[in-house]
């Protein structure tokens, strides 16, 4: 067997976005040897696409605000397909992470009397996102990292994890992959593994995600035995950037709307008031002008219907565009131009003001922006216990984007960066734990990993075969328009016969070259974790026969009691990466206590 590098740890993390940093610093806080390893450089991950706040009922605003309203809005948001103890740990402690970051040096943006200040998002009662400007994430992770440095955290940066290693009891003990930039290869044997890996949306064409977000850690999770739950639900949020092509998907932030932007069709109408669900009636403003009384005090007028969870606005973004009434490049106009000063729009969006003027050519201050959906977040992911995010497998913690269950089937704005500062503290306690507590030195079986590097060397020892650019085009393409926004059954029949196809393409894929700096063979191993969470989505939606947060069927088009009652899980009984079947079944939700079903109560 070949003599590869190898490294031993007590903890370590796949993911250097906001939840793995905040794990590794629990863990390392607690004296363990902990190892931080992203794919990417650290700093760049997806955390930074949360631009306009993270959410946390600290009543800076609107002093009525608390824990128990941040509770039921989160529910509500994911149509009670939430695992109501995330969501309720999530509302209890986002508070005190956020207070925990400004101590870290986390400069938000300040209310008048010099606390930290609150904005409004889609499907949040209050104005609860804490900001800095529209750079929130940016802010959270340049903090995070910071405090991770100041703490010698050791970070594996560039290193590409291809999969998780086991002992013979099942127990997670390690992980192999390589470098990308020379294309070595690298082992770690570990007491316990968290996920923080983040997204898929990299299986779209048009998504907010960049390249890293290929769902490595969701495959990885269910080859090495733990359940997905809920992959159908997967969020498209309503404004990325339609035009130019090349930057079709790019994140416009929700802090436009919250900021007072509204959305507006090409026969110059605020169309949302047309598309306002029953669910929503009660809370939400049926004229412009009680809508617009809102902004300025959220006690007079109800809220505008711009500020819908983000399901509702894409959907009928979708609907406005279907109907002819979009916008020159195929999307709606949001306008915040004609409603704040320059000053205003430069101040509070200055992200938002210089992407539109770099990428575009468009001054936000002076002209509405074409923006339409894009595939931005999935709710669905590793099944984790809520306390401990650990997942099924011993050994093996989840947090962030990648651990399912927190959301339900569709995610309010804010609530990501809150999540992954409450779940990544979890994780690294959890793993913490789970580490003081086992017993023996982790053992990985180097046949395995030998058989594992052997694996991905493949398309370099094939003269002929498929190009992986064309096989990742062809699956976005795909994902797109069978597994896109709307969905139907016989289109979702049709992905899955392409995704066979898809794979028996993966099987034959060849890369020429050498390991170092290239690419191609980098996308070619990735293609195994696209092709599983594919499949996984896939199976999810043409199952939920109904249609609920951000999985909508047009031949189910309203939510099933039934189906509200369960979460679908998806495993790999048998094994066999991305060939392996995948079992899907319902299994019951995790029952609310009654302390907690009453806060629904009292609002109808
Ligand atoms: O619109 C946004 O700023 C995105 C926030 C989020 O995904 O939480």
């Amino acid at each position: 067997m070949a003599d590869y590098e190898s490294h031993s740890y007590d903890v370590i993390i796949i993911g250097a976005g906001g939840a793995g940093l905040r794990a590794a610093i629990e863990a390392k806080g607690r004296g363990l040897n902990v190892a931080l390893i992203c794919k990417s450089l650290l700093g760049k991950a997806h955390t930074v696409m949360a631009e306009g706040g993270v959410a946390a009922a600290m009543g800076n605003v609107y002093s009525e605000d608390n824990w128990q309203v941040h509770f039921r809005d989160t529910m509500r948001g994911g149509k009670m397909l939430n695992n109501w103890r995330m969501a309720q740990l999530h509302a209890q402690e986002s508070p005190d992470r956020v207070r925990e970051l400004e101590g870290w040096g986390a400069l938000f943006d300040r209310t008048k009397d010099g606390r930290i200040l609150q904005r409004d998002v889609g499907g949040h009662r209050s104005a609860r996102l804490a900001h800095v400007g529209d750079r929130t994430g940016l802010e959270l992770i340049r903090t995070l990292q910071q405090k991770a440095v100041s703490m010698d955290i050791d970070v594996f940066m560039e290193c590409k994890i291809l999969k998780l290693l086991q002992d013979a009891e099942g127990r997670v003990s390690g992980a192999i992959g390589y470098w990308r930039p020379t294309g070595e290869f690298i082992s770690f044997t570990a007491k316990a593994v968290v996920l923080a890996s983040g997204g898929v949306g990299k299986s779209w064409k048009y998504t907010s995600n960049s390249w890293e977000g290929t769902g490595d850690g969701h495959a990885m999770a269910m080859w090495a035995g733990a359940d997905l739950i809920d992959m159908e639900c997967v969020q498209f949020h309503p404004t990325g950037m339609v035009w130019p092509l090349s930057v079709r998907g790019i994140l416009v932030t929700e802090g436009v709307r919250g900021d007072g932007g509204v959305l507006r069709n090409s026969d110059g109408k605020r169309f949302m008031f047309d598309y306002v669900a029953d669910m929503f009636r009660a809370e939400t403003a049926e004229s412009e002008e009680e809508a617009d009384k809102w902004y300025d005090d959220h006690t007079a007028g109800r809220r505008p219907p711009e500020l819908l969870p983000r399901d509702e606005v894409a959907r009928s973004i979708n609907s406005e565009v279907k109907a002819g009434r979009g916008s020159p490049h195929g999307g709606v106009f949001l306008d915040i131009a004609s409603r704040r000063s320059a000053e205003f729009i430069r101040r509070r969006l200055p992200s938002m003001y210089h992407q539109f003027m770099e990428l575009a050519g468009v001054d936000i201050t002076a002209t509405a922006m074409e923006v339409g959906p894009t595939c931005h977040y999935i709710m669905g992911g590793v099944r984790v216990d809520a306390d401990t995010t650990a997942t099924t497998v011993p050994g093996l913690f989840a947090a962030g984007e990648v651990a399912g269950g927190m959301h339900g089937s569709n995610r309010l704005g804010g609530n990501s960066l809150s999540d992954l500062l409450v779940f990544g503290r979890r994780a690294g306690m959890g793993a913490a734990d789970y580490v003081e507590g086992r017993t023996g030195t982790p053992t990985i079986d180097h046949d395995e990993l030998e058989a594992v590097v052997q694996e991905s060397l493949k398309p370099f020892t094939r003269e002929t075969g498929e190009n992986p650019y064309d096989i990742q085009r062809d699956l976005q393409e795909m994902m797109q328009s069978n597994v896109g926004i709307i969905r139907t059954g016989s289109e979702l029949e049709e992905a899955l016969v392409e995704l066979d196809k898809l794979v028996e393409r993966a099987d034959n894929v060849a890369v020429k070259g050498g390991r170092v700096y290239n690419p191609a063979w980098n996308l070619a191993t990735d293609l195994p974790s696209m092709l599983t969470v594919s499949r996984s989505v896939t199976l999810g939606a043409l199952n939920r026969k109904e249609s609920r947060g951000g999985h909508t069927r047009e031949d189910f088009p309203k939510p099933d009691p039934e189906f509200g009652k369960v979460n679908l899980v998806l495993s790999q009984p048998s094994g066999g990466g991305m060939h392996g079947e995948i079992k899907i079944s319902p299994e019951p939700l995790l029952q609310m206590p009654d302390d907690l079903k009453v806060l629904f109560e009292e609002t109808k």
